[in-house]
């Protein structure tokens, strides 16, 4: 049966288009390999879009996109879509343009952004390499995907079945901590085929927005605490200072975008491999470090 491979990219609706071109080359390390009516397209590797930003006053995550291996697969795998109930559309020869691939379809997530499944990504020149221009190394991407995305569910429970028996995705593990007295966070991880210890987690929220935060990996543990002493030389509010996750072994910092909700930046995390990987519950979402900072 047919399977995500990778959380291949995702879009963002952003109100300040001028300032997130500064934060994603300059903070994050991205690469703009486009700029036109609609937006701004990223690089973090050979992919000619990892991340899209497109203007608009949400300040919160568009889309995912969800790379199958195969064009067989992503038909076999709408097809299992549609066979569940769930509406499926074929995306329009223009977002096929905008999106940089050869075939699409997208559906409804139940908290309120789109999901998008692809085949047939387009890669950029052998000649045009990504050049980042602040990293000293570069993105752990690749089959693995761009990094993760943490988007806050209205309904926990729905949430957790939807992309578990709906999409398929498989669980990683769970960590459910009392943050602050009375505050308990119950997450989810969920992995794709290629195995990066979670692509999307979730965990339930009253938050008017969507986007708790997303994750981008660097292969040097340098850049971790380069990108966060530009933050801070930056003025950007540090939420969690730098700290370890016990579950996908991330050493990392999170600090707010742009547009309001936040970004993580880690290095070290682990790929599962599923024929030796036990589902557990964790108690704490980090084992050392990310003090939580009170953010204005
Ligand atoms: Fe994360």
């Amino acid at each position: 049966m047919a399977e995500i491979h990778s959380l291949a990219y995702v879009g963002l609706g952003v109100s300040d288009l001028e300032r997130w071109h500064w934060f994603a080359t300059h903070i994050l390390g991205m690469q703009v390999s486009k700029r036109d009516e609609h937006g701004i397209s990223l690089r973090m590797d050979e992919y000619c879009q990892r991340f899209f930003l497109e203007q608009n006053p949400i300040d919160d995550l568009l889309v995912a996109g969800w790379q199958l291996r195969t064009a067989a697969e992503l038909e076999s795998y709408v097809a299992e879509l549609r066979d569940k109930g769930v509406p499926v559309e074929a995306l329009s020869d223009d977002l096929l343009r905008r999106r940089m691939v050869e075939k699409a379809y997208s559906c409804q997530d139940p908290n309120g952004f789109t999901h998008e499944f692809f085949f047939g990504h387009t890669v950029a020149e052998l000649a045009d390499s990504f050049r980042s221009p602040v990293l000293r190394g570069g993105f752990v991407t690749g089959d693995l995907g761009i990094g993760h995305i943490l988007p806050f569910a209205k309904n926990g429970p729905q949430t957790v079945a939807f992309y578990r028996d709906v999409l398929k995705l498989r669980v990683s593990d769970y960590i459910r901590e009392e943050i602050h007295p009375g505050v308990l966070v119950d997450a989810t991880f969920f992995h794709t085929a290629t195995g990066r210890h979670h692509s999307i987690a979730t965990a339930q929220a009253p938050t008017p927005k969507v986007l708790n935060h997303f994750m981008v990996q660097v292969e040097q543990m340098d850049d971790v605490g380069l990108a966060y002493d530009r933050a801070v030389k930056a003025g950007i509010p540090i939420v969690l200072e730098l700290g370890h996750h016990p579950n996908d072994k991330t050493f990392s910092f999170y600090a707010q975008t742009p547009s309001g909700f936040n970004f993580e930046m880690g290095w070290g995390g682990i790929v599962i491999d599923d024929a030796n990987w036990e589902v557990r519950a964790y108690s704490e979402m980090s084992d050392w470090g990310h003090k939580r900072n009170v953010v204005l």
